[in-house]
């Protein structure tokens, strides 16, 4: 049985394509094997790299349908669908099929609103904090942002991925052959962390949640928060 997990979300530019690519790649890292599905009709596929996952092509929605049922029958496959923003109707259609629903958002305002309206809209997805500051204070302030939510959507909101500026390699055409080590941790560590979230739900969230690949000194500074 394989694994479908979707990236998706109204708001645009929230990293739904890259964390896709993250995701992908940190599974590969780790040993799994994985399909990015690219869903956006306006971008061409870009060609196979040689980085250990593969991409699929479901820019339309027979393709879409014809991948997810391909996957369905390979054992032991996870397929990374990249959603795209302003697409409520193919949303519902992706959050269906999915095992796991990741939202992801950033620390604004704007984008706290929307996510909040789309975990009311999909009630089995989780918010994904994305492109999260690992700037101590600016970390800080983006908690501060979580805190607002009403509690029970806090509940389904995710450890923080954090901002990873070389993780925009992933999207280059062609791929680089191999990645920096930032983003080869981040991108680990988000895989690892999906796997548990995908066998054991998600922990409510703490104020105190260190992002996904936190450095000592950051966990080191919301520790000091708390005493
Ligand atoms: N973890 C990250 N660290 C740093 N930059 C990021 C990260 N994730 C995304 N970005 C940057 O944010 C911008 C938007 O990312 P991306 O294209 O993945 O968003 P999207 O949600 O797929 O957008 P759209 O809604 O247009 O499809 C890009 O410039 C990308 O490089
Ligand atoms: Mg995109």
């Amino acid at each position: 049985m394989s694994t479908i997990i979707c990236i998706i979300g109204a708001k645009g530019g929230t990293g739904k394509t890259t964390l896709s690519h993250m995701l992908c790649y940190g599974l590969g890292l780790i040993g799994k094997r994985a399909v990015c599905v690219m869903t956006d009709d306006c971008r061409e596929l870009p060609p196979h790299g040689s980085l250990p996952y593969v991409f699929g092509d479901g820019r339309s929605a027979q393709a879409r349908a014809r991948i997810i049922s391909t996957l369905r029958e390979r054992e032991g496959w996870f397929g990374v669908i990249d959603g795209g923003a302003n697409r409520i109707e193919t949303d519902s259609a992706l959050y269906q099929a999915a095992d796991l629903v990741l939202l992801p958002f950033r620390d604004s305002q704007e984008d706290l609103r929307v996510v909040c309206r789309d975990l009311q809209r999909l009630p089995r997805a989780f918010a994904l904090p994305a492109q999260w500051p690992s700037n101590p204070w600016q970390y800080k302030a983006a908690l501060r942002l979580l805190e607002s939510m009403p509690a029970e959507l806090q509940h389904r909101t995710l450890a923080p991925v954090f901002a990873v500026s070389s993780s925009k390699l992933l999207l280059q055409t062609p791929q680089p052959v191999s990645m920096p080590t930032p983003v080869n941790k981040v991108c680990r560590a988000f895989a690892q962390y999906t796997l548990q979230v995908l066998a054991h739900g998600a922990e409510p969230l703490r104020t105190s949640h260190t992002a996904i690949g936190a450095s000592r000194r950051l966990e080191s500074l919301v520790a000091a928060r708390e005493t």
